[in-house]
């Protein structure tokens, strides 16, 4: 095979090849059954369909939020700005209480949280289980946009625009 990046098998390919893939990061946020709010770090998410506009994000069967993702009838997808890196890593963690001193609210059985470059309240149109993730599709019912720009994740990093702005 040609290439100038040595790999040893299918999976480092994958892996590989997929961290040079940059995208965004989204918080993803729903309510466990137990009334308690949930949410990770996920840059699975991306653009669906515009007719009518949704959304499409895959959760691992391991995330805490699984459950309640794949089973609420709605769910919020938070659009991280580039100097929010912290509230990405609360989320990306496994912290017992994610949410505490961090700004949300409800809006009505979604965790909303405060700031953010866009929120997305989804009502779940699908829920797909297949391999080790679940793929949500999920409508769009409303939301907000605010100013700035969006936090990028590409080669394992999420300071990909500040590194850009010291050069
Ligand atoms: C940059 C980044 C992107 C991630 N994307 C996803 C994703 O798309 N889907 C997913 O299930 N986990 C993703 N994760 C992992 C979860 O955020 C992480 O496992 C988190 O601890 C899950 O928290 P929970 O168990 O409280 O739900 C990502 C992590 C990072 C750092």
């Amino acid at each position: 095979m040609l290439g100038a990046v040595a790999v040893n098998d299918r999976r480092d390919l994958f892996l590989e090849a997929m961290a040079s893939l940059a995208s965004g990061v989204a918080v993803i946020t729903a309510r466990k059954p137990d009334g308690q709010p949930c949410g990770l770090a996920a840059t699975s998410v991306v653009s669906y369909s515009a007719h009518p506009p949704s959304l499409l994000a895959s959760i691992s069967h391991a995330s805490r939020c699984h459950d309640a993702l794949a089973s609420s009838d709605r769910f919020g997808v938070h659009i991280l700005r580039a100097d929010e890196i912290d509230l990405a890593e609360v989320f990306a963690g496994k912290g017992d209480d994610k949410f505490s001193g961090v700004d949300w609210g409800w809006d009505g059985d979604v965790p909303e949280l405060g700031g953010t470059l866009a929120y997305l309240r989804c009502r779940r149109a699908e829920s797909l289980p297949k391999y080790d993730h679940t793929v949500l599709i999920g409508d769009i019912e409303d939301g907000r946009l605010e100013t700035g720009e969006p936090l990028l994740y590409a080669r394992r990093r999420m300071d990909w625009l500040l590194r850009l702005e010291v050069q």
